[in-house]
C-alpha cells in the first residue's frame, strides 16, 4: 500500500547503472500480474548504455518525420512538445523498458470488433503487469517513469525492433534525481456512486 500512494513518475533520474539482477527482479513482479484469459500478452525488452542511445536515436528521428515531415497522428500535434521531453528524460535514465503486446498489430491497421475487444483486454492486462513493475521497483528505492509517448515515432521504433506484434509504450528506470509532489486526483464523488 506504501507503493501505491508513494510512488511518483519520475522525470530526473542519477547516472547509477542498474543490475542486471535488479531489471529481473521488478520484471518478475510483472509477470505475476493478471491477464485475460491468461493469455500474458506482455513483452519486455530493456535497453541500456549504447543500446538504449540508438534506441532513442530512432525515436528522435520519428519525433522530427512527425514535427517537420509527415504526421501520422495529426490529431495529436499538440503532444509533439511532451513527446520531446519524454525523449530528453529517456537520454537521462539509465534503463529503457520497451513493453510490446504480443497480440498485438500496428495501432495503424484498422480492427474489428471482436479484434479490438481483444486488444482492450491485452492492452489492460500489460496495464496491470507495469504497474506491477512500478511499484515493486518502488520497493527497491528505484524512480519509474510509464511513457507512451513513443506513439509518435511508432514507424521508426517498430521497423527497428523489427517486430510485428505492438509497441505498447516505454518505462524508464533508474534511481531518482528528484522527489516530486503528489499529482492531483480527481475527488472520490466524481469517480465512483453507489447505486443501493
Ligand atoms: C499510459 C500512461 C502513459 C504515460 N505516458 C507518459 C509519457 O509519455 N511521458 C510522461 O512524461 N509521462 C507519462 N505518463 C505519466 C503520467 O503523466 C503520470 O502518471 C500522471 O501525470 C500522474 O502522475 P504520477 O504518476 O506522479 O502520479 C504516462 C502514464 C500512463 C499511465
Amino acid at each position: 500500500m506504501n507503493a501505491i500512494y508513494d510512488r511518483r513518475s519520475i522525470r530526473k533520474f542519477q547516472n547509477t547503472a542498474i543490475s542486471r539482477e535488479t531489471i529481473i527482479a521488478v520484471i518478475e513482479a510483472g509477470r505475476a500480474a493478471p491477464s485475460a484469459k491468461n493469455r500474458q500478452p506482455w513483452k519486455y525488452i530493456v535497453f541500456a548504455n549504447s543500446s538504449k542511445r540508438d534506441l532513442l536515436d530512432k525515436m528522435e528521428i520519428g519525433l522530427n518525420r512527425e514535427e517537420n515531415i509527415y504526421p501520422a497522428l495529426p490529431k495529436s500535434k499538440f503532444g509533439l512538445a511532451d513527446a520531446k521531453s519524454t525523449l530528453k528524460v529517456m537520454y537521462e535514465a539509465p534503463v529503457i523498458i520497451l513493453v510490446l503486446n504480443t497480440n498485438g498489430t500496428s495501432p495503424f491497421i484498422p480492427l474489428d470488433a471482436d479484434a479490438r475487444i481483444t486488444e482492450i483486454c491485452d492492452t489492460l492486462s500489460i496495464g496491470a503487469s507495469i504497474q506491477n513493475i512500478l511499484l515493486k521497483a518502488h520497493e527497491f528505492g528505484l524512480g519509474t517513469l510509464w511513457i507512451a509517448n513513443t506513439c509518435f515515432a511508432y514507424k521508426e521504433l517498430a521497423e527497428y525492433l523489427k517486430i510485428d506484434c505492438q509497441l505498447i509504450g516505454a518505462i524508464a528506470l533508474g534511481y531518482a534525481g528528484e522527489c516530486p509532489h503528489q499529482r492531483p486526483r480527481k475527488n472520490i464523488e466524481e469517480i465512483m456512486e453507489f447505486r443501493f
